[in-house]
């Protein structure tokens, strides 16, 4: 039997036990109890730890297991999520939908979508705002719903065909470029992919270096409705 198992007693203890008696019962008891303490507080760190070294391999093996903020998570199959042109999309019908989950709103782009920019410069501006070009010529972006001024959540306002934060203004077109308002750059964005036909959003990767656009990195006009600052 290890030390662990067996508490040493004192000189008093050894002899009482010896003596026998109800003193005798009642340390023998609590040394009983002691060894059961012992081995269940065992038994619990060998699960714990087991548990986790479990866990840990089969994140390594199935990321996509990953569900809570901060990690990857499925959001629903491509056919959840109609594509639109930014003019004409409806939240949660086409074009722009909010996943609550996620705290993003999955954007995807018909291929008719007309773009400011061409080819290369296309493609790069696409690349840097995390974009996603599908294999049927739509685009995808997953928006972080948090506005990158003080951080309330955007609506997306179908009537100003944008997002428009109803803290102080900020105003960010469809695919999460500044408008105008006090942000410092366009909403961040997660990493976004696919498995098969399901959507896959990283919200552990964040992209929060999409500064205002200029004429060179604009990728489509602002609305041409107004947005007033109700909704
Ligand atoms: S928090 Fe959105 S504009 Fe200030």
């Amino acid at each position: 039997m290890s030390t662990i198992d067996r508490p040493p007693i004192t000189p008093q203890q050894y002899e009482v036990l010896h003596g026998g008696g109800a003193e005798a019962a009642e340390i023998a008891r609590q040394r009983l109890s002691r060894r059961r303490f012992l081995r269940r507080s065992m038994l619990a760190i060998w699960g714990l730890s087991t548990a986790a070294s479990v866990g840990g391999a089969l994140y390594m093996l199935y990321p996509g297991l990953s569900t809570g903020f901060g990690g990857q998570q499925t959001v629903g199959s491509k056919a959840d999520f109609p594509a639109e042109i930014p003019a004409q999309s409806k939240l949660n019908e086409k074009g722009v939908f909010r996943v609550p989950a996620a705290r993003a709103y999955i954007v995807h782009l018909s291929k008719d979508t007309k773009f400011l920019l061409n080819e290369q410069n296309l493609a790069d501006q696409l690349d840097a705002e995390t974009f996603v070009r599908d294999k049927d010529g739509t685009y995808w972006v997953a928006l972080y719903q948090r506005c990158v001024h003080l951080g309330c959540t955007v609506p997306f306002r179908d009537d100003c065909a944008s997002f428009k934060c109803p803290c102080h203004g900020s105003h960010y077109n469809v695919d999460g470029e500044f408008i105008d308002g006090p942000a410092p750059r366009s909403l961040d964005r997660f990493q976004m992919s696919f498995n098969g036909d399901q959507v896959v959003v990283n919200t552990g990767a964040i992209n929060d270096k999409v500064p205002h656009p200029d004429a060179t990195t604009l990728l489509i006009p602002a609305p041409t409705v107004a947005c007033s600052a109700g909704g």
